[in-house]
């Protein structure tokens, strides 16, 4: 996709309901922020293969020395339509933000100012190490449901604020199949963060969603983290087979 191609950036609606989210926002975080979205220890990833699906997260830009790749639908593009699409979704995010103020905490994060200059510049780190490294394989385009991997490849497989966040756009069918294409991926657990949606309530389908991956031979088990900037995401759900 060129830059040209681009859609305009959307306007921000105030609403009573949640972030009004009407596509997925290409819109990251750091490694600190992961380990507390997922209770990681980062020195614990060591020698680890881990999968971080859905960017553009500098997590994978500073824990690559500890073995982690990358898969977004937007991987491939060059880095300046990444760049733009950087530009347009986090003016839109952080417009959001200042609009509804409700739906933050500020604990890890003193205000939005400070959350806008920190991802601000994790941004940047992931722009530079996708220039740097797309061409090594670190950064791989593919889109979920499906993933371009062995079964088991990955030690640990990691998806934040993609799954329940997008439950509008994304419905239960969506949501079973990607989680099972999660777990065929991955030797141990998944970690998915967090297990609200737009409006910081637990998913409405959780039950149903946990009930049909059971079936499927998947464990699932819904943890509290340490961690609470969007309002409701104090949680994470894991998922693994029977045999691991
Ligand atoms: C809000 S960002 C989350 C970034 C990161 N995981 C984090 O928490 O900081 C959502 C990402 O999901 C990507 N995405 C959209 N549809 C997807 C799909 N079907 N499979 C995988 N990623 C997708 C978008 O391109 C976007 O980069």
């Amino acid at each position: 996709m060129s830059t040209s191609t681009l859609p305009p950036p959307a306007s921000v609606t105030v609403s009573t309901s949640g972030l009004e989210l009407p596509s997925v926002s290409f819109f990251g975080r750091t490694l600190a922020e992961y380990a507390q979205f997922f209770a990681l220890d980062p020195v614990a990833l060591r020698g680890r293969a881990v999968l971080d699906v859905a960017g553009p997260a500098s997590f994978t830009a500073e824990a690559c020395k500890l073995g982690v790749d990358a898969v977004d639908p937007l991987y491939g593009c060059p880095v300046e339509t990444l760049a733009t699409h950087v530009q347009l979704d986090y003016a839109k995010m952080f417009a959001e933000m200042r609009v509804e103020p409700h739906l933050w905490r500020f604990r890890s994060f003193p205000s939005i100012n400070a959350a806008a200059l920190n991802l601000r510049s994790a941004a940047r780190r992931f722009l530079n190490d996708y220039e740097a490294h797309f061409a090594h394989g670190r950064y791989v385009g593919a889109r979920l449901p499906r993933r371009p991997f062995l079964d088991r490849a990955f030690d640990l497989v990691l998806c934040a604020h993609l799954l329940f966040i997008y439950a509008r756009r994304f419905d239960l069918a969506w949501h079973v199949i990607a989680c099972r294409e999660l777990v065929r991926v991955s030797a141990g657990e998944v970690r998915i963060h967090a297990v609200c949606g737009a409006d910081g309530r637990r998913y409405p389908e959780l039950a149903a969603l946990r009930a049909e991956l059971a079936e499927a031979g998947i464990a699932s088990e819904v943890v509290p983290v340490n961690c609470e900037f969007f309002v409701g995401s104090s949680s994470m759900q894991v998922l693994k087979t029977a045999s691991s």
